[in-house]
């Protein structure tokens, strides 16, 4: 270990993530880096190790004057409020950021991109590798992996909330509300779980993601989204009968010259690489010319899995390897984003009047729209309203045709609870 430090770290926020950063930079894991001083809402409050020794800092932004301090650790969390102007000042100070928190960035992309990249040609670095995909390498690998490598799409499985609860549906036969239980106790969900389970958390994630793969100005608000409460026992149980499970997959893909993007529940063959996927691990798959396809999985959630990546792009920089945001403002990214979907299979599920010519108006509904029908079960035991649940397995259809089906279906009487979820193409 060199005598001098080069690297005295300003550390804001000390809960799971941060406490396990602390206790691995005071460890020495990082060679040449120092733990300067450390600021928490509770410093007080227990933390199973001693941080009496280091300077506490009441006001995070603090830190950014302190000249003794080279690199602001934000892992206060929250998309706007102090960690927001904690990583501004940084910025605008010129001293580089590594933060875990995917909803600033991707909230405040545009205002940031500008700030780290710097004035006069000197981008100030910041850093983001915990923000996507937990402990999996995939900023990196995206930068710098595949580096000259034209992308075609990226897919993935972006949160461990909703993989976890998805996992225990299927292999416990769990409630969707005693598995997430189980996954807030693991410490896996955000603060408001509702970001986990509605895929919004995804979206901030994947959106991060595409402006990296293809250069797409990040703005998750322009994302169809759909989150995972409306899977239901039934879905999961018929999704097996098509040996297929049902994953949370945020897809940015090249279609008609734009790029699409979307989040939403998927059905995914057990022998795709994704639908072996489980519990709260991430995973991210690339299909990128010349190098083929690329599969990453690890674990994407929780305080190691996260303080692995911030201790990766802390290493980093005291190598004096750091990055901007993105390569420029995101008011220079040209991609065009597509609102059209490319032609996918869907399973769609219904429930039918247990009585003559429900089914007939049904698949009529779908002919009439040019919905191809592939597969369909239909099953005996009614919900006791007198109402047969089906499933559909349709052929590749352009969306706009499935949603005209889809809004005839909803009007009928003898449909009710309509449900319909994209099929992933291998
Ligand atoms: N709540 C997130 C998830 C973890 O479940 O994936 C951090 O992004």
């Amino acid at each position: 270990m060199s005598d001098k430090p080069l690297l005295r770290i300003g550390l804001a926020g000390l809960g799971t993530v941060g406490a396990t950063v602390a206790q691995q930079i005071l460890a020495g894991a990082i060679d040449g880096v120092e733990l300067g001083c450390v600021s928490a809402r509770e410093p007080n409050k227990p933390r199973g190790f001693d941080i009496s020794g280091l300077p506490f800092v009441a006001d995070p932004l603090d830190m950014v004057a302190d000249e003794t301090i080279d690199v602001i650790v934000e892992l206060i969390g929250g998309q706007d409020g102090p960690a927001y102007e904690l990583v501004k000042a940084s910025l605008q100070a010129g001293k580089p950021v590594v933060t875990a928190n995917k909803a600033l960035l991707a909230a405040h992309a545009a205002e940031l991109s500008v700030l780290s990249s710097g004035q006069g040609g000197v981008p100030i670095a910041l850093a983001y590798e915990a923000a996507v995909a937990g402990g999996i390498p995939v900023i990196k690998a995206l930068r710098e992996g595949l580096a000259g490598n034209q992308i075609g799409r990226l897919s993935g499985i972006l949160n461990g909330t909703c993989n976890y609860i998805l996992t225990r549906m299927e292999e416990a036969k769990l409630s969707f509300e005693d598995a997430l239980d189980e996954a807030q106790a693991k410490g896996f969900a955000e603060a408001d779980p509702t970001l986990d389970i509605s895929g919004v958390d995804a979206a901030q994630k994947l959106s991060l993601l595409s402006a990296l793969a293809f250069g797409l100005a990040p703005d998750y608000t322009k994302m169809p989204v759909a989150g995972i409460q409306a899977i239901a026992p039934q879905d999961i149980f018929f999704a097996s009968q098509f040996d297929c499970v049902i994953r949370l997959v945020g897809v940015s893909e090249r279609h008609q010259g734009a790029v699409y993007q979307r989040v939403t529940p998927m059905l995914v063959r057990r022998s795709n690489n994704l639908a072996q996927v489980r519990q709260e691990l991430n995973a991210v798959m690339v299909r990128a010319t010349p190098l083929g396809d690329l599969f990453l999985q690890g674990p994407g959630a929780g305080g190691g899995a996260t303080a692995s990546a911030v201790l990766a792009d802390i290493a980093d920089l005291a190598l004096g390897f750091g990055r901007p945001l993105f390569t420029g403002p995101v008011s220079h990214m040209q991609t065009p984003l597509s609102q059209k979907a490319p032609e996918w299979e869907y399973y769609l599920r219904a429930g039918l009047a247990d009585k003559p010519g429900s089914m007939a108006k049904a698949t009529q509904i779908l002919a009439e729209n040019g919905v191809s029908i592939e597969e369909v079960i239909q099953r005996s035991s009614s919900d006791g309203g007198g109402f047969l649940p089906v499933v559909f397995i349709t052929h590749e259809v352009d969306e706009s045709s499935l949603n005209n089906a889809l809004a005839a279906l909803q009007q009928q009487d003898v449909c009710q609870g309509v449900l319909c979820l994209p099929i992933f193409a291998d």
